[in-house]
């Protein structure tokens, strides 16, 4: 018999099968059963032989029995493996990773450089009023350089900013110099003119302005500061230039040029032949504009200054059309994917 139920057991296919043999051969109403029943016609010697006999089969039927499932277990766990088999040498799908656009590289740029210098960066309204917008700012109504900035009025006292110096009353208004100490920020964001737009020009664009308020701040101090600041953006070898200037709201106002990053000041086509760039408007900020927003001008004096972000970045870049910053064509904003990599 156990021969025969060794070669059921290794016959089998499957645990179910398996535990069919188990059944019949030592369940409780199995073959072993059966013969246990024969027991009582025994003589007292012949009892233990057939005892010993069957304990043998059933540690041998066992031993098999167990060998073949753990077979047929190993066989079901190599089969699932192999269903679900993943090929990880497959190239997978690149997913396409986006990266901060140019501009907002070049805001968080000079950000981080002016906040380790210790401003603060402050946001204003991009619709704004009149008054902070112009009159504040020293151009009244009526005023012929409105002319320049001619905008987008909502109603007669409202209008979408024409540029981010009405920031620096807001800011100015706001500030308490015994608490705060001196008034150092800037302010970047988003401006609007009514502007035909072509390589050079658009109805929307954005600026950073700066602001600097203490005793005793004067045009050195501006210079001091933009000639550190071009020198971290364009190069240590960048020098600066102070050209005279109008702008109503800083007397005396000054253009800053710097000197051309691609020729190193020789003259090319980047510079036009002369060796140097304008980048920015500033100047030593008009009494009148301390004045209307609260602050003592004969105690406190301060500098401004107002660049557009465009502008640095097409220099930088050598970037022909303005409008490519707006077209979210992929093909010009991923040439610069910045720290996004
Ligand atoms: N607001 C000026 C503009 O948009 C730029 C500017 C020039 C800002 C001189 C300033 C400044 O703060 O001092 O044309």
């Amino acid at each position: 018999m156990e021969t025969v139920a060794i070669d059921e057991i290794n016959a089998s296919e499957s645990l179910k099968d398996l535990d069919a043999i188990r059944v019949k051969y030592i369940g409780k109403k199995g073959k072993l059963t059966d013969i246990s029943k024969v027991m009582r016609h025994l003589s007292n010697e012949e009892r233990p032989q057939l005892g010993q006999a069957m304990n043998q089969f059933k540690d041998n039927f066992n031993t098999a029995l167990e060998a073949h499932k753990e077979k047929l277990e190993e066989q079901a766990l190599a089969e699932k493996l192999a269903s679900e088999k993943i090929d990880v040498t497959l190239p997978g799908k690149q997913p396409l990773r986006g990266s901060r656009h140019i501009i907002t590289q070049i805001m968080e740029e000079i950000e981080d450089l002016f906040i380790g210098m210790g401003y603060q960066v402050i946001e204003g309204p991009e619709v704004e009023t009149d008054s902070y917008n112009f009159e504040k700012m020293n151009l009244p109504k009526n005023h012929p350089a409105r002319d320049m900035q001619d905008t987008f009025y909502i109603d007669e006292e409202t209008l979408l900013r024409t540029h981010t110096s009405p920031v620096q009353a807001r800011t100015m208004e706001e500030h308490d110099f015994e608490k705060d100490g001196p008034l150092k920020m800037i302010s970047p964001g988003k401006v609007f003119r009514r502007d035909t737009d072509d390589a050079t020009h658009s109805h929307q664009f954005h600026q950073i302005e700066g602001l600097v308020v203490d005793k005793n701040i004067t045009l050195a101090d501006l210079k001091g500061t933009l000639l550190q600041f071009v020198q971290a953006l364009f190069g240590e070898d960048r020098e600066i230039r102070l050209r005279p200037s109008y702008f109503p709201f800083t007397e005396p106002s000054v253009e800053v040029d710097v000197s051309c990053f691609k020729c190193g000041g020789e003259g090319c086509n980047v510079c036009k032949q002369t060796g140097w760039i304008e980048i920015l408007g500033s100047g030593v900020v008009h009494p009148d504009v301390l004045e209307m927003s609260g602050i003592d001008s004969t105690q406190y004096s301060g500098f401004a200054f107002g660049l557009g972000q465009e502008r640095v970045a097409m220099l930088k870049y050598n970037i022909d059309d303005i409008r490519h910053f707006y077209q979210n064509d992929l093909r010009f904003l991923s040439q610069f994917r910045g720290g996004d990599n």
